[in-house]
């Protein structure tokens, strides 16, 4: 089950007792190659909103059950999240039955998913949607459900046999690293083998981190997103951390992203409880600039206006989705005030401000501009939009002019530059 917090989950990691540390196994240098998540995948995933709520008598609107993904799936096309990009509805923990069938296959809860996953699937399928499924590398899912060690290939199999499109696997109670790197490595060979397309969503760099600095390269050639950091909380205290582990970790990382693969700081809360309007707005920036997996979790069928609004912006989703597929990094932090650009196609950028104090009101903030994009971006000039919080067209800026800006307290301000190389094209 899930444990409070990093520090708790570090504690719970490092009190396993693993009894070598071995070398990296190697199931030969195969690239992942599955021509799958060209940009980040977009969609619904349910765990931080729903969690394992599995009593359909007590929460039957909100419990872990076929209803639930059947009415996202319906929302997300009738709502405009399809047309938006959003694709997959995803299953996280706590869909199975507490055991495995007689032919050593999961099986989902019999009352919870009466019509069994293969159903959901072609109901998902009916919607132009593609279906989501979470299983684990080691003896037991999180939650405590059974864990795919000794049945990747069944497991594999099973999911494709189904029809399903993507893949998280977690890392909980795996006994030893070289458990958890072949675990991870084997069932992405074992997805493939299946000759059906599934996206393979890891957190193999979380759970490797503890011990020590994961192998990205090896990494990438196995997955398409992974989890580096813990998990996302409804809360801005959370979202900043992970801010903070990406900026501080940017050079192990960031370079490892690009088409088919990406680094994943976890689910978009925008439209629940604990962040407030600025905070969704850095969020949906940031996960912009990072190039990350957009796949919200949240009560599709109560959310506000606003956050939809932000959460279906197209131009912040043309950021994330740019097909340069270079991640964005923080480019300085001064004064509590961070700025982070992204390098997108046809040599323009996202630039985002993010400002850090809570205390006081909007700060204003003034950059020269020939310091944005690596001294590229605006030489010699280029037309600037600010995207969040709110559009609006800002106009032609020269590079030796300099972009100020005013940012609400642990708001962001999100802005795109379009290179102009020569100054008569501006009209
Ligand atoms: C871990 C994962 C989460 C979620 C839960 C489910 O904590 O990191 O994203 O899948 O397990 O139990």
């Amino acid at each position: 089950m899930k444990l409070k917090s990093w520090d708790q989950w570090l504690g719970y990691v490092l009190g396993l007792h693993f009894p070598t540390l071995v070398l990296w196994g190697d199931f030969g240098a195969m690239a992942l190659d599955n021509g799958l998540a060209r940009t980040p995948t977009m969609g619904w995933l349910h765990w931080e909103r729903f969690m394992c709520s599995v009593d359909c008598q007590e929460e039957p609107d909100s419990c872990i059950s076929e209803q639930l993904f059947m009415q996202m799936a319906e929302l997300m096309v009738s709502d405009g999240w399809k047309d938006a990009g959003y694709e997959y509805v995803c299953i996280d923990d706590c869909w199975m039955a507490p055991q495995r069938n007689s032919l050593g296959q999961l099986q989902a809860d019999p009352q919870r998913f009466p019509g069994g996953i293969r159903r959901l699937a072609n109901y998902v399928h009916s919607k132009g949607l593609k279906l989501g499924i979470y299983a684990d590398v080691g003896n037991k899912t999180c939650a405590g459900y059974p864990g795919s060690f000794g049945y990747y290939d069944i497991d594999a199999q099973t999911f494709a046999e189904w029809g399903v499109d993507l893949l998280k696997f977690d890392g909980c109670h795996c006994d030893s690293i070289k458990h958890l790197a072949d675990g991870y490595k084997y069932m992405s060979l074992a997805l493939n083998r299946t000759g059906r397309s599934i996206v393979y969503s890891c957190e193999w760099p979380l759970y490797m981190w503890p011990f020590h600095k994961p192998n990205y390269t090896k990494i990438r050639q196995y997955c398409n997103h992974w989890r580096n950091f813990a998990d996302v909380y409804d809360s801005w205290e959370s979202v900043k951390s992970i801010l903070d582990w990406t900026s501080s970790n940017q050079e192990k990382i960031v370079n490892f992203a690009g088409p088919g693969g990406w680094n994943d700081p976890d689910m978009l809360v925008i439209g629940n409880f604990g962040l407030s309007w600025d905070q969704q707005v850095t969020q949906m920036a940031l996960w912009a600039i990072m190039a990350a997996p957009l796949l919200m979790s949240n009560d599709l069928r109560h959310i506000s206006p606003q956050a939809k609004t932000l959460l279906q912006d197209k131009d912040v989703i043309a950021i994330n989705q740019d097909p340069l597929g270079k991640q964005g990094y923080r480019l300085r932090k001064e004064n509590n005030i961070e700025v982070w650009e992204r390098p997108l196609s046809n040599l323009a950028w996202a630039v985002a401000m993010t400002n850090l104090q809570e205390i006081g009101g909007p700060r204003s903030y003034i950059i020269s501009i020939a310091s944005l994009g690596k001294g590229v971006a605006c030489n010699p000039g280029c037309f600037i939009t600010q995207l969040l919080p709110m559009k609006m067209e800002l106009g032609f800026h020269e590079w030796t002019s300099s972009l100020k800006t005013r940012i609400n307290p642990t708001g962001t301000v999100l802005f795109r530059l379009e290179a102009k190389r020569r100054l008569h094209q501006k009209a």
